[in-house]
């Protein structure tokens, strides 16, 4: 079906990878599993969004439209006014997505119009090594091809100025990530006005990944997104921009697949137009309990406090046995092991029943480096009684 034979492109999943590792792995001291591998909030899913499925059950009787209802555009468009002080038109510059998944997938489709075989351009794809693998999917399938830019360990960001001009003249997308899934680091405003101008000068699409910009330490300052730095820098029309959100884990509903895309209303009515053919309408039923949850605060509010109780009772018992740091955002620890990620997380899961993810599976060698190596990702989605129970048991283990 594909001459090009991209899809032979795709890599193992980190999860089927982690399956992988573990096969004919056992554990054998009869403890509770404990599963800090997958970003599956586990927190539950606000009862005001389930009554507002109850409530519009009604939806599932109609087709509903690929742009989505006017009251879930306008919902998301005051949230984004209310959080990032950035005004956007719910006409033109606002599109619902189902999760921001398979929105940062498809959108690659769009930008990479016209790339590769048969229209022998050559086309490039820049984001963050480690990474989530959905970018890298999105490049192949799009007929591009990625150029891998290693987060630098001390800031957990990557710089895309360190691209030579040779490889940012191909490049027609950066997916940028923050807060960065796995390191946790956010970027400042210099570090967005630094983007804009790498992107104006070469005439890139930003794909901003932002679906953690909810979960920051309790009592810190909210993480800037691209749309707020945008307009702070007089970039109102969101040139070249479009960023990704959703309520999967802002609200602990993975499993509505519910999400945004905003920015740039000319790539939204390119988007728009692909996604029409593409089939990804979201439901009605759907829309409507959306809109209750991004109407509402409390329950991120409480979700931060969680967090936050998670990270501080976690790098406690292990302090002065591995060297944690907490982030700014996320809920991710990315923790330096200064030994084999591999070895270790199967050592782990046989003889303490815990699972965390090798952060080489999450990186790419370049240059016979691979940033994730040496690296485990502890995500801190089980309750605080778990991860507390997990840490010690690492602690035992190291
Ligand atoms: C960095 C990053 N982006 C996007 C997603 C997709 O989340 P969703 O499709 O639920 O919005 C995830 C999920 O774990 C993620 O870690």
């Amino acid at each position: 079906m594909n001459p090009l034979k991209n899809l032979d492109k795709l890599q193992p999943y980190p999860f089927e990878r982690l399956r992988a590792l573990f096969a004919g792995s056992q554990h054998t001291g009869g403890l509770a599993h404990v599963n800090l591998s997958i970003g599956e909030p586990k927190h539950p899913t606000p009862d005001l969004i389930k009554q507002a499925l109850i409530d519009n059950l009604g939806g599932l009787a109609v087709y509903p439209g690929t742009q989505g209802l006017p009251v879930l555009r306008q919902a998301i468009s005051d949230w984004i006014l209310r959080r990032f002080d950035a005004l956007v038109d719910p006409e033109t510059q606002v599109l619902p997505i189902l999760g921001s998944r398979e929105a940062l997938f498809s959108f690659a489709q769009v930008v990479l119009d016209g790339c590769g075989v048969g229209n022998d351009v050559d086309c490039h794809v820049a984001f963050p090594n480690p990474f989530y693998q959905i970018y890298e999917g999105a490049t192949f399938l799009g007929g591009a091809s990625p150029v891998f830019v290693n987060i630098d360990p001390e800031t957990g960001l990557s710089d895309f100025h360190s691209l030579g001009a040779d490889v940012l003249s191909k490049t027609k997308l950066m997916y940028v990530c923050s807060p960065n899934n796995p390191t946790g680091a956010v970027y400042t405003l210099e570090d967005w006005q630094k983007l804009f101008d790498l992107a104006d000068e070469h005439d890139i699409v930003i794909a901003s990944d932002e679906c953690y910009s909810e979960i920051y330490l309790d009592g810190t300052a909210a993480p800037i997104g691209g749309l707020e730095a945008a307009s702070r820098l007089g970039r109102s029309d969101y040139n070249n921009l479009i960023v990704f959100s959703s309520l999967s884990k802002r609200s602990n509903a993975p499993g509505l697949r519910s999400g945004y895309v905003a920015g740039d209303a000319d790539l939204i009515k390119a988007f728009l137009r692909y996604r029409t053919y593409h089939g990804s309408a979201m439901s009605t039923t759907v829309q409507m309990a959306s809109v209750a949850a991004w109407n509402d605060e409390e329950h991120v509010a409480e979700n931060r406090r969680l967090y936050t109780e998670k990270f501080k009772a976690f790098s406690a018992i292990l302090e002065g046995t591995l060297n944690l740091h907490i982030p700014p955002a996320g809920f991710y620890f990315w923790a330096d092991l200064g030994q084999s990620d591999t070895a270790f997380a199967k050592r782990l899961f046989e003889q303490a029943h815990v699972t965390l993810l090798p952060g080489s599976f999450l990186g790419r060698e370049v240059n016979g480096f691979n940033p994730g190596a040496n690296h485990v990702r502890i995500a801190l989605v089980a309750s605080l009684a778990e991860c507390s129970e997990a840490a010690q048991r690492i602690r035992n283990i190291l």
